[in-house]
């Protein structure tokens, strides 16, 4: 069971002290914030202060860990550049599991303390952090990576690729007397990471070099993370909230000490350690369920997201950016497509992520028109050099183009030819991106069925504003041609992934999938079917539509319903009563009949599929497989409220509605089993939220089956399953993400109990 103890929050801890770091003094105040979160086998420290800004992570096998998985691993990541070291220890006897490592308090910090050097050879200072590592056996340290995240990545989540452009540039050299030091000079020739390792209160110790490993005795040792290069500007937690939320900085202040972590004034970051960067889809998203609690206005916030958004806009087709490439890789990059230069680069694979830019336009001008004009007008190119002479406005008006193009022909004729699908030459497009997310699926249900229309509503709703869209010539009726083929992209997608089968036919699969399943030994639940289904048919949408060749739906049972229940008051009666009632059902229904288990809502279930290979990728080890993203709790959670709340004649006043409806209570309010349906199943959903309050602001999670356990689910980490068939290494939850802590600002909502 996972215990995350918040040792230490909101720490002050002074580091201009001279007692402790006379070396650090610094005539400006400069007080560091601290966080320690326990996630065995991980320890996670988070600490920032006004000249770094730095997360380090101890790995530390447990007696029970998968060795072949989980090894002593230090890493210190920093949001500037994306950048970092990874170290990776081994026991010096061989016995794979003996070494132990931790980092502990000392005069150095608590445990981390802050590295800080102004020096004349570089503009930028040295920063960094500094503590004590322990060890528990004599050791070694064969393999360091320095530089970006990225290339970190590249090695611990890909089958152990070890780029030699980068390593060759290792230095491996004595340090100290009895120490050593590893450095790494960029790619850019300016940058130097530096680490070291020293005998800390241990003075008859030694750390030797033999052909650029380290080796060492037990004991204490200092170890210093240190890079020059430009930092970032955190903001602080009350810059990040409005004035009614001001008390949260009190009441939650662990969430929003990790918020402000990955806030910047340039951007929002999606996560640490391993997405300290900007990521659209990410920050878009924590924007929209974060907003009735974020700041609003120049410098806040809400307008880093959307700045950061527009800024990385690409120019040519409008398309908004789904990660950025920064720092020493973005040099790395360069140079393999020959090119000497250190310029930011900038990807565009997906196809989800230009939708939610207009939604949060629309959503955050609706409330803020004051401030149309200055973000619009503020130039592009700060980050994204090739965006110079294009205003945030200009940009907004490409994508909003490129929505309206990629929209016009569902229009006039829908089929599935017309309907949205990925990139040809890309394997993943939207949020479920990993190899198995979509099980090969070219046409998605969350772009086709909630993303679209929201983003032709919000694009209707922007273009009635006075300012927002330049071009007037061509934009003049874009308010009522966006509204109208809204309308239709609203009413006309959900069929085409509806599919259905009998209750007798679900109980059937049932019974297979938990026969042939390799990790789920429990019950099939089969009698849940009955109680939950619509009239003896058991009525799903297809994760997604296989290709246009052959459009078959993917019979995934998956959460992406909730992008529909947030983003759109859908008005088609019959329509929305069957919707409404099938998602509430697929929360109803515990696992593997349904979604729901004592440790959260799975994002997906291939156990009424009847499909083997769906069957066997779909495990509770692929990163979008049987597992729990804390997010789409939110997502659901949020959208099942909102569609509550139309029974109470209450409409989200930032859904943009089809005009015609918009007063009237639907239909499936009246409709006593459908009603009484989405109201169990958003307290259900809201009951396994808060059992899993421990695990929420985590990126994912996963579970394990134990037939001698009271409730048989056990929480388990993701890192240490092994990867499902065909996935080179496992995949490691970051401890804290961004669109994790939206809880911050969605909760129960007791008038529904
Ligand atoms: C640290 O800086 C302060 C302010 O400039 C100064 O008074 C103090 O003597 C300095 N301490 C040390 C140890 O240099
Ligand atoms: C280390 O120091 C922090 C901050 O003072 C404290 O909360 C924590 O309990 C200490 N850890 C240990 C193991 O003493
Ligand atoms: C760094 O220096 C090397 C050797 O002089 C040179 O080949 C390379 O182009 C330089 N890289 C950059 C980004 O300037
Ligand atoms: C040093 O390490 C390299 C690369 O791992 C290896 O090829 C070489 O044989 C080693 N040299 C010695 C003396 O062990
Ligand atoms: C921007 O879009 C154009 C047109 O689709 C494409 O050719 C170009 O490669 C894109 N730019 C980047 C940086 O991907
Ligand atoms: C870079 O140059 C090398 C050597 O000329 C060539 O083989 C390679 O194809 C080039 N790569 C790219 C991406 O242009
Ligand atoms: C934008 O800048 C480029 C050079 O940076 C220039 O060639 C081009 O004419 C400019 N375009 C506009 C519309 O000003
Ligand atoms: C959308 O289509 C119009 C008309 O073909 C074209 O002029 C415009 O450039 C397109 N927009 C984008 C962003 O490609
Ligand atoms: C709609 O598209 C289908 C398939 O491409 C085509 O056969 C049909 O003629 C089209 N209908 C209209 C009204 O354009
Ligand atoms: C599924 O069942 C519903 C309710 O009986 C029905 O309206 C719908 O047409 C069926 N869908 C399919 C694809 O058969
Ligand atoms: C189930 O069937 C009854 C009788 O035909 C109908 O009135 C009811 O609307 C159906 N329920 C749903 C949820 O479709
Ligand atoms: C799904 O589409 C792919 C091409 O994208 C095709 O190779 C495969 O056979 C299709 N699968 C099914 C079940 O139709």
């Amino acid at each position: 069971m996972l215990r995350e103890f918040i040792t230490s929050l909101l720490l002050l801890v002074s580091c201009g002290n001279a007692a402790l770091h006379s070396r650090h003094n610094d005539t400006s105040s400069c007080s560091a914030r601290t966080l320690h979160l326990s996630d065995p086998p991980y320890q996670d420290y988070f600490y920032s202060d006004c000249h770094v800004d730095a997360q380090a992570v101890v790995t530390s096998p447990l007696p029970n860990s998968n060795l072949s998985i989980i090894g002593p691993r230090f890493i210190v990541a920093w949001p500037a550049g994306n950048s970092g070291i990874c170290t990776f220890f081994q026991p010096q006897s061989g016995i794979n599991g003996s070494l132990a490592i931790e980092l502990v308090n000392s005069t150095l910090g608590s445990p981390l303390g802050p590295v800080y050097h102004k020096t004349n050879q570089s503009a930028p200072p040295i920063v960094g952090v500094e503590g004590v590592l322990s060890f528990n056996d004599s050791a070694e340290l064969p393999i360091a990576i320095l530089g970006s995240v990225r290339n970190i990545r590249d090695f611990t989540e890909g089958p152990s690729l070890l780029s030699s452009v980068i390593q060759a540039g290792i230095k491996v050299t004595k340090y100290q007397h009895n120490g050593a030091k590893i450095t790494r000079r960029w790619l850019d020739n300016v940058t130097t990471t530096t680490f070291t390792l020293v005998p800390w209160k241990n003075s008859d110790s030694h750390v030797r070099i033999h052909n650029k490993t380290l080796r060492f005795g037990s004991g204490f040792y200092h170890f210093t993370a240190s890079f020059n290069y430009p930092q970032l500007k955190q903001l602080t937690p009350s810059q990040i909230l409005n004035n009614q939320s001001q008390a949260l900085v009190k009441q939650q202040p662990g969430t929003v000490s990790s918020l402000s972590f990955f806030s910047y004034t340039e951007k929002l970051l999606a996560g640490g350690w391993r997405f300290l960067t900007y990521f659209g889809r990410d920050s878009m998203i924590s924007a929209l369920l974060l907003q009735p609690i974020l700041s609003t206005g120049n410098g806040s916030a809400i307008e880093a997201v959307i700045g950061a958004a527009l800024e990385r806009v690409n120019r040519t087709d409008g398309s908004v950016c789904h990660e950025e490439t920064i720092g020493d890789y973005a040099t790395f990059v360069n140079l393999q497509n020959n090119i000497t230069s250190t310029a930011a680069g900038f990807t565009y694979p997906m196809i989800d992520t230009d939708y939610y830019l207009p939604i949060l336009m629309a959503r955050y001008f609706g409330s803020s028109p004051d401030r149309i004009s200055p973000m619009l007008s503020t130039r592009a190119g700060t980050i994204d050099v090739s965006n110079a002479n294009l205003t945030w406005g200009d940009l907004s008006y490409t994508t909003a183009s490129k929505i309206l193009n990629l929209t016009a022909a569902f229009e006039h004729n829908q089929t599935v030819e017309n309907l949205i699908a990925l990139k040809p030459d890309q394997i993943v497009g939207q949020w479920r991106d990993s190899t198995y997310g979509l099980a090969n699926g070219r046409i998605p249900f969350d772009v086709n069925c909630a993303l679209a229309p929201a983003a032709l509503y919000a694009i209707s709703s922007l273009a009635a504003i006075p300012g927002v869209y330049p071009n007037i010539s061509i934009t003049r009726d874009w308010a009522t041609v966006a509204a109208r083929r809204a309308k239709v992209w609203e009413d006309k997608t959900l069929q085409f992934f509806q599919h259905n089968m009998t209750t007798q036919t679900a109980e059937t699969r049932l019974k297979q999938y938990t026969s042939k399943s390799t990790f789920y030994k429990g019950p099939t639940n089969g009698d849940s079917v009955s109680n939950y289904s619509t009239n003896g048919t058991v009525i799903d949408y297809g994760l997604a539509i296989n290709s246009t060749a052959t459009p078959e739906i993917i019979p995934i049972s998956h959460t992406d319903t909730a992008f529909r229940h947030y983003l759109l008051n859908t008005t088609d009666e019959e329509q929305l009563t069957t919707f409404i009632n099938a998602s509430a059902n697929a929360i109803l229904r515990p696992f593997p009949a349904g979604l729901s288990t004592p440790v959260g809502v799975v994002v997906a279930n291939p156990a009424l599929s009847n499909n083997e290979v769906l069957i066997a990728n779909f495990t509770n080890s692929a990163y979008h497989g049987t597992v729990v993203w804390s997010w789409q709790l939110a997502l659901m959670a949020k959208g099942f409220e909102r569609q509550l709340e139309r029974c109470q004649g209450v409409n989200a006043t930032d859904i943009p509605l089809s005009v015609t409806n918009a007063a009237t209570i639907p239909q499936f309010c009246s409709d006593k089993g459908v009603f009484g349906a989405l109201k169990k199943a958003y307290n259900k959903l809201w009951d396994i939220i808060d059992d899993n309050e421990e695990q929420l602001e985590s990126e994912v999670w996963s579970w394990t089956y134990n037939d001698g356990s009271t409730r048989g689910f056990e929480f388990s980490p993701l890192g240490v399953l092994p990867p499902p068939p065909g996935v080179g290494g496992g995949t490691e939850s970051d401890v804290r993400q961004l669109w994790s802590l939206t809880f911050l600002a969605v909760k129960r909502n007791k008038s529904f109990e």
